[in-house]
């Protein structure tokens, strides 16, 4: 009988971190759970309800109950004539399958040396403190990272390059937890809080960087439910219409500022001028659909918005700059940044005029997750203080601007941004 047997508390915290344990994590859902991964996943070369009929598969009611580190090895990178399957396998998956086998399909208990294998593979080190931190996979820090998140973040077979990709990495080691990427391609969208609440309440990861200090990015998205963007390791068959229910999310304290500048080409000689009103016959240009527009709109001189010239967002904008599209584009620094490192003989240069409209950007993270929010601010303040950030940045080879008071979420209003100039 396995119905209701409560696992063991040190497995429980391995497994699930201490706050999520109590309530109703049984074997019995760890096997539900499981066994609904092995009928999708292994039953075709294992057996049904692991009854190998008698193929040259492994038979798994053979596999020793004590050896989980090989179990897990095995199947996330395969072994021999199986396929790995690490890319497909959510977290938490690896231990349900191994409460599914080692309960031979939920027919008996499972076995003492199996829970302690189990417990002993994951368990944290104690005097790390970080078991107290609830995140998805026990003892690992996930931060979802833009795949095509230009000079940020972006994916490399060995790891990652970029200032988000960086400070995501110090930040788990600050939290005392190991570091996981979970690669997404960002596709944006006009709700801030849908892409980062579907990432997170999916349980691909715990945090996601870049997400910007503004009362209207945190809390509730709009709508109910959501999709998740394409990510790195997704299911084959996982299909885009599959609806993910959002929960609020919330905002870790900032660690940098996204802030526009102007960026100005050969033709606008020497000058660096000192702001919208200072372009005296420099002919701008924009990305429409942007905040750069709304600025130009709101806040530029009647004369320079008349002649002023929009143009598709999208990075084919400075490219189209370089070729002599105006003399000077105003756009958001780390834009510059990108196109620099993509083009490095740019004829283009960034002006040292800041717009003074800029947006502190922190880590979105589940708003139900507050000591990882709590923990996750004063570390981030720790790695902005000691020079960390700005370090990154210059091994990033992009400008740092450091977050600028206040630093709580702030609202935008329309009449604010008429106000700047
Ligand atoms: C395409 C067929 C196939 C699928 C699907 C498959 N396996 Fe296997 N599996 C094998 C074969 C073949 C072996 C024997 C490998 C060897 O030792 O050469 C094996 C061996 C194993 C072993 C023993 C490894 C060891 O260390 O000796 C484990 C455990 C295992 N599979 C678990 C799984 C799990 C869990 C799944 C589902 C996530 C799965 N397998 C899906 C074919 C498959």
């Amino acid at each position: 009988m396995v119905r209701g047997l409560l696992l063991g508390l040190a497995a429980l915290l391995a497994l699930f971190g201490a706050p999520a344990m109590a309530q109703d994590l049984s074997v019995d859902e760890l096997v539900a759970k499981g066994k609904s991964r092995y009928s999708r996943m292994c039953s075709r070369c294992h057996g049904a309800q692991m009854r190998n009929s008698g193929n040259s598969s492994f038979d798994l009611r053979k596999f020793p109950a004590e050896e989980f580190g090989r179990f897990r090895s095995s199947v996330t990178d395969g072994k021999g004539r199986m396929p790995s399957w690490g890319d497909v396998l959510r977290p938490g998956d690896i231990e349900a399958l191994w409460a599914y086998v080692t309960t031979q399909a939920g027919s008996r208990d499972m076995p003492e040396a199996a829970r302690a294998a189990l417990a002993g593979d994951e368990a944290v080190p104690e005097e790390e403190g970080a078991a107290a931190l609830e995140t998805v996979a026990p003892g690992v820090l996930t931060v979802c990272l833009a795949r095509n998140g230009g000079a940020m973040s972006g994916w490399r077979h060995d790891g990652g390059v970029g200032l988000d990709y960086l400070v995501s990495r110090a930040l788990a080691e600050a939290l005392n937890l190991r570091f996981a990427a979970a690669w997404y391609e960002a596709e944006g969208g006009t709700d801030p809080r849908a892409e980062a609440a579907a990432l997170m309440s999916y349980g691909l990861c715990d945090l996601v960087p870049a997400h910007p200090l503004l009362e209207s990015a945190v809390g509730a998205p709009s709508v109910p439910f959501g999709q998740m963007p394409e990510w790195l390791g997704q299911p084959d068959q996982w299909y885009r219409r599959n609806r993910i229910a959002l929960e609020p999310i919330a905002v870790t304290a900032p660690y940098r500022r996204a802030e526009m500048g102007l960026v100005l080409a050969p033709s606008a000689g020497e000058r660096d001028p000192a702001g919208l009103g200072d372009l005296g016959g420099l002919r701008l240009a924009y990305q429409g659909n942007t905040l750069a527009q709304l600025v130009v709109r709101m806040s530029a001189p009647p004369d320079l918005r008349a002649d002023a010239q929009a143009e598709p967002p999208g990075a084919g904008f400075l490219w189209r700059m370089e070729t002599g599209l105006a003399d000077a584009a105003l756009i958001e620094v780390g834009a510059y940044d990108f196109h620099r490192r993509q083009n490095s003989v740019t004829g283009l240069r960034l002006g040292s005029w800041r717009h003074p409209l800029g947006i502190n950007l922190g880590f979105a993270v589940l708003a139900r997750q507050d000591a990882l929010r709590q923990a996750a601010d004063a570390a981030l303040t720790g790695l902005l203080e000691s020079g960390q950030v700005a370090a990154f940045a210059a091994q990033s080879g992009v400008h740092h601007v450091p977050p600028r008071p206040p630093l709580g979420p702030a609202t935008l209003t329309m009449a604010a941004i008429a106000r700047l100039n």
